[in-house]
């Protein structure tokens, strides 16, 4: 049986939401494996709008949904999050929602420190643009093995000597960094008060995942964030703290790699990011505004306006390879209608070298230069369409010229934010 994971193929925001929603109504369990509340992923369904930063999508359609290992995990987001949702009326139950046992936390004093160095690396001119959730500090922590486990709230005889160790280190940082330290019982309250939030929904997620592999069911991994924030693949250090490809989904979950069949890459028809970074095909014009506002580019989690540019098929070429991808969803084709002309990045120059794929290092990065193609644009509205007749020939040939050149097909071409705009050529689950 096919087990299907979904990655974004640039930095994120491509439009997983809608791809995870119209494919988890096929899966028996979805699951998160890395990332935390830095992700945002917008679902539609039957006209109400959801709005998930923490939790698998798949628990909006009552599907298993497990929070893995991966995934770094802030108990008091969790908490308010599953009763934003019980308010637009999810039902969220130990029964279909389970969190690993040794999922690392994210707790405030992480949330301080993501913040204390984006402002002072502000006045220095070398911030990140993080989400400031603390996402950072908690997988530093958890490799630097002082890290809080979900498991450590239902311990609570060795829960204060883990948290004396976390302090000795973050309360030298911040001396350092001239803030207060942080006390204690301070942090002892932050976890007791929301482990009997918690714990009931603590699991050993990689027995669970190994029964549903036994049973046959279809198990859906949802990545969050982009190829291009992949800690070692990305735009380093422009990045997000966690492996964000293919891979991590075996790691982060507990499951064994030949258990990942399928590697569905989520793909925007142009090419956005928020924070800072490289970011090669940027517009920064009226081509810039004219996608940002079409595609009403602005961040789920921070509301910050994303970068908008044309499609760069040297990053996404990149993306198949490191990932695996079998085949792309391409999402947002609709807001390229009524150019007259489109661009497509197909290689980089480099130092007067022409290049084909993206230099690992920083100050290469900032130094490519596009190569473009121009191809010519088409007049009517893609919005909407269900089948490819209902395509204009120029926005096909868009789309055939970017599988070309990124080496993998189209298994999904998503028409609008509504699910059932959509038009499938391939069923991961069945390929
Ligand atoms: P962090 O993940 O909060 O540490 O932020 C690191 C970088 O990843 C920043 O450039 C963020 O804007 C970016 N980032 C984190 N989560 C997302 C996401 O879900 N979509 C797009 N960018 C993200």
């Amino acid at each position: 049986m096919a087990n299907v994971v979904v990655v974004g193929s640039q930095w994120g925001d491509e439009g997983k939401g809608k791809i995870v929603d119209w494919l988890s109504e096929r899966a028996d369990v979805v699951v998160r494996f890395q990332g935390g509340h830095n992700a945002g992923h917008t679902l539609v369904v039957d006209g109400n709008v959801y709005k998930l930063s923490l939790l698998p999508s798949g628990v909006v359609r009552n599907k298993l949904s497990i929070i893995g290992n991966g995934v770094v995990f802030d108990p008091h987001a969790f908490v308010a999050e599953v009763a934003k949702l019980r308010g637009q009326g999810v039902e969220i139950t130990p029964d279909n929602l389970k969190i690993a046992e040794n999922t690392a936390l994210i707790l405030s004093l992480h949330r301080e420190l993501d913040g204390f160095r984006e402002d002072a690396a502000s006045n220095s001119g070398t911030k990140i643009g993080t989400t400031r959730r603390g996402i950072g500090p908690a997988y530093e922590d958890k490799v630097g093995r002082r890290g809080i486990r979900v498991m450590d709230l239902a311990d609570l005889d060795t829960l204060p000597a883990k948290v004396d160790r976390l302090l000795t280190h973050h309360n030298a940082l911040r001396k350092g960094l001239g803030h207060e330290e942080v006390e204690h019982e301070a942090i002892m309250q932050e976890l007791t008060s929301v482990a009997s939030e918690v714990l009931p929904y603590m699991d050993r997620v990689w027995k669970v995942l190994d029964d549903s592999r036994k049973a046959g069911e279809r198990i859906l991994f949802e990545g969050a964030q982009g190829t291009l924030l992949d800690i070692d693949h990305g735009t380093y250090p422009f990045v997000t703290s966690s492996n964000t490809v293919a891979g991590q989904a075996a790691a982060g979950s507990g499951i064994g790699p030949g258990a990942l069949s399928y590697v569905l890459g989520i793909t925007k028809a142009y090419t956005t990011r928020v924070g800072e970074g490289p970011f090669p095909t940027e517009q920064v014009n009226e081509i810039g505004e004219f996608l940002g506002t079409r595609g009403h580019e602005f961040g789920v989690v921070t509301g910050r306006k994303r970068r908008c540019g044309w499609f760069d098929a040297v990053l996404v070429r990149q993306a198949v390879a490191v990932n695996g991808i079998k085949g792309i969803a391409l999402t947002k084709l609709d807001v390229l209608d009524g150019l007259d002309e489109i661009r497509v990045c197909t290689g980089y120059m480099l130092d007067g070298e022409k290049i084909d794929y993206l230099p690992a290092s920083q100050g290469a990065q900032a130094r490519v230069q596009p190569v473009y193609e121009t191809l010519e644009g088409w007049k009517e509205t893609t919005a909407g369409a269900r089948s490819w007749n209902d395509l204009p020939a120029q926005a096909v040939k868009y789309v055939r010229h970017i599988e070309e050149l990124i080496g993998a097909p189209v298994a999904l071409l998503s028409t609008s934010p509504e699910r059932d705009d959509t038009i499938l050529v391939t069923d991961p689950f069945q390929d």
